[in-house]
């Protein structure tokens, strides 16, 4: 999911610049979507990971490759390539399969996104899928529907319904804004807490590998509720770098979206996200990496640290 790549400027309220990149990102963890292991042994039963070279995907196939665990890690971009839109592509990614990690791209509010989760759920039920780990947003109702579809699938099933993640901010829509010092956003006071994709990825495992996981809701949230101000202070301590949050109208928000040239279904998904889930539903802390885990999820300041040691927010040359 691509918006443009133009850079923010601290002054501009209705550009380019105050459009958050719903890219397809891809991941800093390098996911292994192409295992030497696939090859000599088509029918080995494997973990499918969807959206594999995705921030959530790219990090869980990497700790199931780590642990020596069969996976298939599988996107528009893979081979064999799975695309949510063609589902003749579905058979072969679901090809003895045994259990499938679910990151629905662009997003699950997205209309059409339900039917689409229910025919893939019917489909990976009827080539033999036992277990099923959905990805899915806090305060969406439409995201709620989907994870009914994945509980009522009859399958062994977790739910990890995550809050906004931190790594938008260091992979993802929020990054150029951070790069340009000004994170320009409808977003008022509310806060968020926002979550660690490195914990997020290690309940999603913990849930596709361990038993007693399954027809559990794990809500993952990070420790502490930021406001977007309080957010880019942190960045901006952790990088050393001026990053300063901006306000701006929804209107200006969404005049930007429509001057970036973004398709539709984003520009309607971004209008939904800042107008109606950001709105404060989401503004308290879950235990759902505790839950899972046993450990406190990591802290906003921590994941600063370690993004701002990692050369994300350099100045490009
Ligand atoms: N960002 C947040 O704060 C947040 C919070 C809660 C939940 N979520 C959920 O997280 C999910 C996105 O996960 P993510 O952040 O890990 O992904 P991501 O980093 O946005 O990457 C998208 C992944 O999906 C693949 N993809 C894109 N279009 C596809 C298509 N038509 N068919 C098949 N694969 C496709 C991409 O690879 P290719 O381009 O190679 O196909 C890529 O692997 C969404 O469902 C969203 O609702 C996000």
């Amino acid at each position: 999911m691509k918006t443009s790549t133009k850079t923010a400027t601290p002054d501009s309220q209705t550009t380019n610049d105050s459009v958050p990149r719903r890219r397809a990102a891809k991941s800093t963890a390098k996911p292994e979507s192409e295992p030497e292991s696939e090859r000599g042994s088509e029918r080995q039963a494997r973990i499918l990971v969807l959206g594999g070279t995705g921030k959530t995907g790219g990090r869980v196939a990497a700790r199931l490759a780590r642990r020596g665990l069969p996976i298939r890690a599988v996107s528009r971009s893979s081979h064999p390539a799975f695309d949510w839109d063609d589902p003749t592509t579905w058979p072969a990614a679901l090809d003895a399969v045994t259990a499938v990690y679910i990151a629905y791209a662009p997003d699950l509010a997205i209309p059409g996104a339900t039917e689409t989760i229910g025919r893939f759920v019917q489909q990976a039920a009827r080539q033999g899928a036992r277990r099923l780990v959905l990805l899915s947003g806090r305060g969406e109702a439409e995201a709620q529907r989907c994870e009914r579809l994945v509980q009522d699938s009859g399958l062994d099933w977790t739910v990890v319904r995550a809050s906004w993640f931190s790594q938008n901010f260091s992979e993802g829509e929020f990054l150029d804004m951070v790069l340009a010092g000004q994170i320009s956003l409808p977003a008022g006071d509310i806060k968020e807490p926002f979550v660690d994709l490195d914990d997020l990825a290690d309940v999603v495992v913990a849930a596709l590998t361990e038993a007693g996981h399954a027809g559990q809701v794990y809500e993952v949230t990070g420790p502490r509720l930021l406001s977007f101000a309080e957010a880019a202070a942190e960045i901006a301590r952790a990088s050393g770098r001026p990053v300063e949050y901006h306000q701006i109208s929804q209107q200006a928000f969404l005049a930007g979206v429509a001057q970036s040239g973004a398709p539709d279904n984003l520009a309607w998904l971004l209008d939904y996200l800042f107008s109606t889930v950001l709105d404060g539903r989401n503004a308290q802390l879950c235990d759902g990496v505790q839950r899972a885990l046993g450990r406190a999820p990591t802290d906003f300041a921590t994941y600063a640290s370690r993004a701002a040691r990692s050369g994300v927010w350099q100045a490009p040359a």
